[in-house]
């Protein structure tokens, strides 16, 4: 297998290039990994001219089985030239259809795993969500291109950090060894349903307690009475839930 790390970053060397150096150099050998610094190149977006740059690049996305795409997050979101490469790409990660939607292109079924590091503090990051806006432009275009999340590393407040914490170096120790060893179908269907059947008979538990309790104020004897309220407690739960997940799944510390 082949692991691509591919860092748009000011700096290569700076947190982000370590964690994603840390992570090619955990993985098990006898795997193929590159390291892609993208200010190396001059990157201009795919058209009907010729673009030996970015060909070549497209070339090595193609031979690799693994991307991980490290980018530190600027101004709350994904970092310039990390953002420039995917646009520039995107004629290759989608397919267009004649009325203008996108169907994933050549690298569907491929995996990533998303990277990024920020200054502000795991606590911070924990309640802002400062690199929600990161992940979430990373996810975007991944999900549009077909190719599967297998993870995502944040390394938070980074402002005055001299070396990158222990714990911080042995995750992405942990990452790299395990993105070439799993079977990396995307076999998560099963799982969702197991999700979805949990978190409805949690949530149907927590809406007849609730009802339990104000059984006092509540006619529930009364069918509409018992429906209604059952609907309405089940609905606010479940909207908070989902905003939860959808807003607050990615990591942050
Ligand atoms: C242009 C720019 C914008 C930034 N915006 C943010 C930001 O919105 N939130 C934040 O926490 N850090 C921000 N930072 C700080 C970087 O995310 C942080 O220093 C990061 O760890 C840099 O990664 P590096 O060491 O790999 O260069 C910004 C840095 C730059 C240069």
């Amino acid at each position: 297998m082949k692991v691509l790390g591919i860092l748009g970053a000011h700096k290569k060397d700076g947190f982000t290039g370590q964690m994603l150096a840390t992570m090619l150099n955990a993985v098990p050998k006898g795997n193929e990994t590159e390291l892609l610094y993208l200010a190396d190149y001059d990157i201009k977006p795919h058209t009907a001219a010729p673009n030996p740059t970015l060909k070549a690049l497209i070339a090595k996305l193609a031979e690799s089985d693994v991307w991980i795409l490290a980018a530190p997050t600027y101004w709350g979101s994904v970092s310039g030239d990390m953002k420039h490469f995917l646009d520039c790409l995107r004629p290759k990660l989608v397919y267009q259809k004649k009325n203008g939607d996108t169907i994933p292109g050549p690298f569907k079924n491929k995996h990533y795993l998303s990277l990024t590091t920020c200054y502000i503090s795991a606590l911070d990051n924990y309640f802002s969500g400062a690199t929600d806006g990161t992940f979430r432009v990373l996810d975007k275009v991944m999900s549009a291109a077909g190719v599967i999340k297998v993870g995502e590393v944040v390394l938070p407040g980074t402002f005055g950090m001299k070396t990158i914490p222990a714990k911080k170096i042995a995750l992405c120790e942990k990452w790299g060894q395990r993105l070439v060893t799993k079977d990396r179908r995307d076999d998560n269907t099963l799982k969702r349903y197991i999700q979805l059947f949990l978190m409805i008979a949690v949530m149907a538990l927590i809406t007849m307690a609730l009802q339990g309790a104000f059984r006092q104020v509540l006619p529930l004897q009364n069918f509409f009475v018992n429906w209604g309220s059952f609907v309405l407690i089940f609905f606010v739960l479940l909207a908070g839930i989902l905003h939860f997940v959808t807003v607050m799944k990615h990591r942050r510390r």
